[in-house]
């Protein structure tokens, strides 16, 4: 095996240059090439990053230069023609999210990875956050205790697009983050939106889940909003927990704060409420940069023929739910149900249950 992978870039526009410079910076890769259709945007990199030593604006040319995987950044309609023509020609593929536009093709994109023996792997970013992978840790010990909700926010003014809704563009992540929390599928969605500045593009959503165990989760993205807010709170019985993105150093806080309803035994149906105030916790993170920690991953799947923890059937199951939420916002917010991708994919050992 090589001592440095060898990496191609395809789509160097606004999310493809944080791609690069980690490839570049990682001593177990050599970023080798950087493909786009766009003159200017290859010059502004070539600027930036001058030991790039090919540029070229057909990826094509890719398939002659002896690499070992391809990351794409290139708009979510591409994502599946190009991805199935590189896998064809025998590399593996980092997709950013979303995976696909719809699940036929990200059910093709699996089957291509099998069939040639490569490593698919979607951008779910947040999958690889120490910060979330924090709270993953809280929620599977047991110490919020049951989970009763989690609301998620992701607003800020722009980045405005004009092919997607903010439901193609921000769902992703948090849709992410849940399933990766809860361990399991949601079954059922209902999505109020407006489009408030492109007429038939949504610009502001509120995605309402339902996961097994009665557990309600909701999803507020916009980007049309004054402040930027990446803010995700998971309420349990035992405590509650606030994870802010933007803050620097002090992601998460614990709250040992919760409520138990009381029955008294006297007037029967009656309730009286304790509530219990105690200490907030700041832990302590070991940060490190999630898109460096998913790359990296990445060249370890290839290296080790690991599966990605966001493999193939984690991006199809989050572009099938995006479909559903989708089907709800055209259906003026009617709750629709979402099958289970999961459930029905081989070799995932029930990793995550139906309801
Ligand atoms: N993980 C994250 O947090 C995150 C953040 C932003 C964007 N993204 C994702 O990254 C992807 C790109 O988003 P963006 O905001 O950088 O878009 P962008 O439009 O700024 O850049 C896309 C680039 O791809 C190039 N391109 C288009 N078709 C191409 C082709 N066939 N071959 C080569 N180059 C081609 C364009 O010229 C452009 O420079 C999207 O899938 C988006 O969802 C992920």
């Amino acid at each position: 095996m090589k001592d440095k992978l060898r990496i191609g870039a395809i789509g160097g526009g606004y999310w493809g240059p944080n791609l690069i410079r980690n490839f570049i910076e990682m001593p177990e890769a050599e970023l080798v090439a950087v493909a786009d259709l766009d003159e200017g945007r290859l010059n502004h990199l070539k600027t930036r990053f001058p030991q790039i030593q090919i540029t070229t604006q057909n990826y094509k040319e890719f398939f002659e230069m002896d690499l070992d995987g391809v990351v794409i950044a290139t708009p979510p309609n591409t994502h599946f023609p190009i991805a199935a023509d590189c896998m064809n020609h025998k590399l593996s593929v980092l997709v950013e999210k979303p995976l696909t536009l719809n699940s036929e093709d990200a059910r093709n994109l699996i089957s291509i990875a099998a069939q040639n023996n490569v490593v698919l792997m979607v951008g779910h970013t947040f999958e690889y956050n120490p910060a979330v992978r924090q709270l993953k840790n809280m929620i599977d010990s047991g110490e919020l205790g049951d989970i009763y909700y989690i609301d998620a926010v992701r607003a800020s003014l722009g980045l405005f697009q004009t092919k997607a809704n903010v439901l193609w563009d921000l769902a992703p992540h948090d849709i992410s983050i849940l399933r990766y929390l809860l361990g399991t599928e949601p079954y059922k969605v209902n999505v109020h939106s407006a489009a408030c500045v492109q007429e038939g593009i949504h610009d502001v959503a509120y995605a309402a889940f339902r996961f097994p165990n009665n557990v309600m989760a909701h999803i507020r993205m916009s980007w049309l909003d004054p402040s930027k807010t990446r803010k995700i709170t998971v309420v349990g019985s035992k405590k509650m927990v606030i994870y802010d993105d933007v803050e620097n150093l002090e992601k998460i806080r614990i709250y040992d704060k919760g409520v138990k309803a009381i029955r008294h035994t006297d007037t029967f149906g009656e309730f009286s409420f304790a509530y219990h105030y105690g200490d907030v916790v700041i832990p302590h993170l070991q940060m490190q940069e999630p898109l460096r920690v998913q790359c990296s991953h990445f060249l370890e799947c290839i290296r080790e023929g690991k599966t990605p923890q966001t493999d193939g059937y984690n991006g199809l199951s989050v572009v099938n739910i995006l479909e559903a939420a989708q089907k709800s916002l055209e259906q003026d917010g009617d709750g629709v149900a979402i099958s289970n991708m999961i459930a029905q994919a081989p070799g995932t050992n029930g990793k995550v249950s139906t309801d």
